[in-house]
């Protein structure tokens, strides 16, 4: 349990936060399967990181950290990968981890059993089962949950995938299967998922065609080593950017933070909810910015559909709260996928933010939240992330701006993403 804090005197300062989760994944995995050292700075440690590591040790991948904290990954190459018997995998919280390396797997043929926490084991699978079981692999679940058992991979002809829902980690499980296994990969994203893969695959010497929606990964390229940093995670930015804009008093500068189109949808909704914040950009191989908010007064309600989701799909319960502080009903629909993630962020952001007084109603596939709302406990309050690091982190967030007294009742689930959000919350508040 931990007491949160009001904030009297609004946040201030500068801060390069966590790194992107999503590029150090995509960064490990890629990097376990060349052969060599291959080299990542300022790389994200988080709890799901280390699901990701600790799942390509057997194989033989040794992962090395510096004073600096940079990641050097080891490897004997996938085709050199060992192959255990009775291989169990435990990949902790992590749905990303789970999903890309279902591919992987998948793709080198290599029999495994994954499991998970009791909120993966809850988590939907068989979009990932569906695609490789027609690319002929042999993957056995519990009703499509785990424990998932890959029992054979997938046959190696051309690979034509339309992405059927808006997820990154179908796409990915896809793409990863078709590149380890070698064959000609096509793949139609028409909900505009991150494509942080498809950036990075070049600097592993990997030859991507992108063509409008689609984009080709020819068959048979060799994987080769590489060095490359990771940026700022807007995801973990959104929790500054947020308490920036609804905290009176505050100015946030929040350094390198990654803003591929991808992942950027926040900034065009706090843009139209009228915040007040500056961009400098800068050059680098993903797009890169400074960020600069000040507190805004006076924020207007905005309707978010399901074309916006994809690029703010995890910063929408933070959205949420904001939205509570905007003049008007903001509505938020079209994002059904929230119900499936660490926990049914549909309810846990509702349930929470009602408990605080917020004005907010559940739908099918979003939120109706009308605003602005003064928020307050009349008594003692604990709420709830429910183990999922999204949700503690908005309620951090949320009692910044909340007249009495609340408790956190799971603090500790900011590790899976943000180890340091408490320490980050303190600097902004001295
Ligand atoms: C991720 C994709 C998203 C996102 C998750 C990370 C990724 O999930 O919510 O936090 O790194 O590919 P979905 O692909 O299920 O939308």
């Amino acid at each position: 349990m931990q007491r949160l804090r009001k904030a009297n005197d609004g946040l201030i300062g500068e801060l390069r936060g966590p790194s992107d989760k999503s590029i150090t994944h995509r960064a490990l995995i890629l990097g376990a399967l060349a052969k060599g050292q291959t080299i990542i700075k300022n790389p994200l440690m988080s709890a799901d990181i280390t699901s990701t590591m600790n799942a390509l040790r057997p194989l033989g991948v040794d992962f090395n950290v510096d004073s600096y904290g940079t990641i050097y990954v080891d490897s004997p190459g996938m085709d050199n990968f060992k192959r255990p018997e009775n291989l169990v995998l435990d990949m902790g919280n992590s749905g990303t981890s789970t999903r890309l390396l279902v591919g992987v797997f998948a793709g080198l043929n290599l029999p495994v059993t994954i499991v998970g926490d009791s909120s993966l084991s809850m988590r939907p699978m068989q979009r990932v089962i569906n695609p490789l079981t027609a690319l002929g692999a042999e993957i056995q679940s519990i009703d499509g949950h785990l424990p998932l058992k890959i029992v054979r991979g997938i046959q190696h002809q051309p690979i034509n995938f339309v992405l059927p829902l808006g997820s990154a980690q179908v796409k990915n499980a896809v793409l990863l299967a078709g590149l380890v296994a070698g064959v000609t990969t096509t793949i139609t994203d028409s909900f505009g998922t991150r494509d942080h893969t498809e950036q990075m695959l070049p600097d592993f010497g990997i030859t991507v065609k992108r063509e409008g929606d689609t984009f080709r990964i020819p068959g048979g390229q060799i994987i080769h080593i590489t060095e490359l940093e990771v940026p700022a995670d807007i995801s973990a930015a959104a929790f500054w950017l947020i308490s920036g804009m609804i905290v009176p008093k505050s100015v946030i500068k929040l350094e390198k933070v990654n803003i591929n189109k991808t992942r950027a949808g926040i900034l065009k909704a706090i843009h139209q909810m009228g915040a007040k914040f500056k961009l400098e950009k800068l050059v680098a191989a993903e797009p890169m910015a400074n960020i600069i908010i000040r507190y805004q007064k006076k924020l207007k309600a905005i309707n978010i559909g399901s074309n916006e989701v994809p690029s703010m799909i995890d910063e929408l319960p933070i959205i949420a709260l904001a939205a509570t502080q905007a003049n008007g009903k903001t509505i938020i629909s079209g994002a059904q996928e929230l119900a499936v993630k660490e926990t049914n962020r549909i309810t846990t952001v509702t349930n929470e933010l009602l408990k605080l007084g917020a004005d907010i109603t559940a739908t099918k596939d979003g939120f109706i939240i009308n605003g602005p709302t003064k928020l307050v406990v009349k008594r003692p309050t604990i709420v709830n992330g429910h183990g999922d690091h999204r949700i503690a982190m908005m309620l951090g967030i949320a009692a910044l701006i909340t007249d009495g007294e609340v408790n956190l009742a799971d603090p500790d689930s900011v590790g899976i993403s943000y180890p340091t959000f408490f320490e980050d919350l303190e600097h902004f508040m001295k």
